[in-house]
């Protein structure tokens, strides 16, 4: 019998099925076996690292052994994940100038050298000295909820953000906004009955979070004829027919800018969410992580909706006064693109103290987010400012990044705009481009004779076909007979592109 991967269909990288086919007769022997481990875990998908991006990592192996010559490509292009240094970004030299220091304090000794050879100005220095003073050293734990020092400048880059005061005691820093949306969902949800809103597409940490945690999805639909649009009708029927199937529906997630859309929620839309959350108690989660990469409009922080909402005449009866608000942010995405440090905050306002001080409970059973990351994210909330010695490259490497991630997100919408039977909303933010896939019946059928759905298959050949790995739209969940494709547009150049289209116009002529 094939060996099946661990959510019931994907197949096991090689290292992993090796070790299982030459131990299989000492199995009784063990413990565990797929059919008694934690079977929510088995359950949760998660496909942007899944078959495909598998697959993607045994062709980068073969060509990186040199084995690949039967390979119609020379390269692979992960397309499946938004890790910018992966691809082209480039760190922003300030915050590893200032992460050295953090990570060998000793260099100090050296300062001169730093300023002469390597470039480091006087501010690296002093954001050092600063940060050195508050976390003492980068492999001590910090208290829970993470430094002191560093969720004052969380809460002044809010207050700046947003125009309203922010407390650094209701700010939490997390190895990642991952980490923040899994500490929120396991204090969430107490029972397989608990509900949680979440925008489909979605990035699948959400359902894959709550499938672990074997609580309920309840799903709303974004609006694709509207650029994606939330359209918070929809939430509401969603959470009405939830309701009337027994679901103790609890919280909302938002997702802004969108992960896989890239759209941006307008400050209306953002009122409508609240007051709906507000009417009907749910908590409010707002993923912000992309809240830098928008090209089309400005970025609204649900924060700064509420703070308004609650000073408006909306709030006369105080309706809006304990609405819980969780909203993430992330070093990961932006121009700081520093996922693998892991880094983030979320920060809770309206929350029940004694639920709070579980919260804090559960964090501290983590003991603490990474050390570094925290440093990152106060770099990224505190960059260097006009005037100060590192801003001219600061700025300057900002802005590259910022326009370069622009004008790639545009070049893939032209070319997609021109292929048969795919259709794209223009690119407004986050990494990514989402769009439709119309397929040929035959394309189906065939699709269906490999056991796949369609838009993997479509996917499958496209990787098999280039090298190029990007995700099927059923990872994200999509309407029902729609198929769609996520790709990022982080990878440089544009040769990767003129494969896509290359292979579209063959695969559909395939299938015609
Ligand atoms: C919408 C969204 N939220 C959260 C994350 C996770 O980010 P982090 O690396 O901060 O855990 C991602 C990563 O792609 C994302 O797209």
């Amino acid at each position: 019998m094939p060996l099946q991967g661990p959510t019931g269909s994907l197949p096991l990288p090689n290292f992993v099925e090796k070790r299982l086919s030459s131990s299989s007769s000492s199995a009784k022997q063990r413990s565990l076996n797929i059919d008694n481990v934690n079977q929510n875990v088995r359950k949760a998908k998660y496909a942007v690292r899944g078959e495909l991006a598998v697959k993607s990592e045994e062709y980068r192996a073969k060509l990186q052994k040199g084995e690949g010559k039967d390979l119609p490509f020379d390269s692979v292009i992960s397309a499946n994940i938004g890790n910018p240094q992966s691809l082209d970004q480039k760190p922003i030299t300030f915050f590893r100038q200032v992460a050295s220091i953090m990570e060998n304090p000793a260099l100090l000794e050296n300062a001169d050298v730093l300023e002469k050879h390597f470039g480091y100005k006087s501010d690296v220095f002093e954001r050092a000295d600063k940060l050195l003073k508050d976390v003492k050293s980068v492999g001590a734990y910090s208290m829970s909820q993470g430094a002191a020092g560093i969720r004052q400048s969380v809460a002044d880059f809010i207050e700046r953000r947003d125009g309203y005061p922010a407390d650094p005691t209701s700010i939490y820093l997390s190895a990642g906004a991952s980490s923040g949306v899994n500490t929120l969902m396991n204090v969430i949800c107490a029972t397989p009955q608990t509900g949680v809103l979440v925008p489909i597409p979605q990035y699948p940490l959400y359902t894959a979070t709550l499938s672990v945690l074997n609580a309920t999805c309840v799903p709303y639909y974004l609006d694709e004829e509207s650029n994606w649009s939330t359209n918070v009708e929809g939430i509401r029927s969603a959470l009405k027919k939830a309701q009337k199937e027994g679901i103790d529906v609890r919280a909302v997630v938002v997702i802004n800018p969108g992960n896989p859309t890239g759209a941006s929620l307008q400050p209306d839309d953002i009122n409508s969410v609240l007051e709906l959350a507000a009417e009907e108690k749910l908590v409010c989660v707002a993923d912000e992580v992309y809240q830098t990469n928008v090209f089309e409009g400005k970025f609204h922080s649900f924060k700064k909706g509420l703070r308004d909402l609650q000073k408006s005449e909306k709030n006369r009866d105080g309706k809006f006064e304990n609405l819980e608000l969780a909203s993430l942010h992330s070093i990961s995405k932006g121009m700081v693109g520093e996922c693998g440090h892991r880094g983030g905050y979320y920060e809770m306002v309206g929350f029940d103290p004694e639920v709070v001080a579980e919260i804090y409970k559960f964090v501290s059973i983590m003991l603490c987010a990474p050390v570094i990351g925290q440093c990152m994210v106060e770099l990224m909330v505190n960059p260097p400012q006009p005037g100060s010695p590192s801003h001219p490259l600061y700025d300057q490497e900002y802005n590259h990044t910022f326009h370069s991630l622009e004008s790639r997100a545009k070049a893939l919408y032209n070319a997609f705009k021109e292929m048969e039977g795919v259709s794209c909303q223009p690119p407004q933010g986050s990494m990514y481009l989402f769009p439709t896939i119309d397929l040929p019946v035959k394309a189906v059928e065939a699709a269906e004779k490999a056991g796949k759905k369609a838009d993997e298959y479509y996917c499958l050949r496209l990787l098999d076909a280039t090298g190029i790995c990007i995700v099927p739209g059923a990872g994200f969940g999509q309407k029902e007979g729609t198929l769609h494709f996520r790709t990022t547009f982080l990878a440089p150049g544009t040769e990767w592109v003129g494969r896509i289209t290359k292979f579209h116009g063959e695969f559909m002529d395939e299938f015609r």
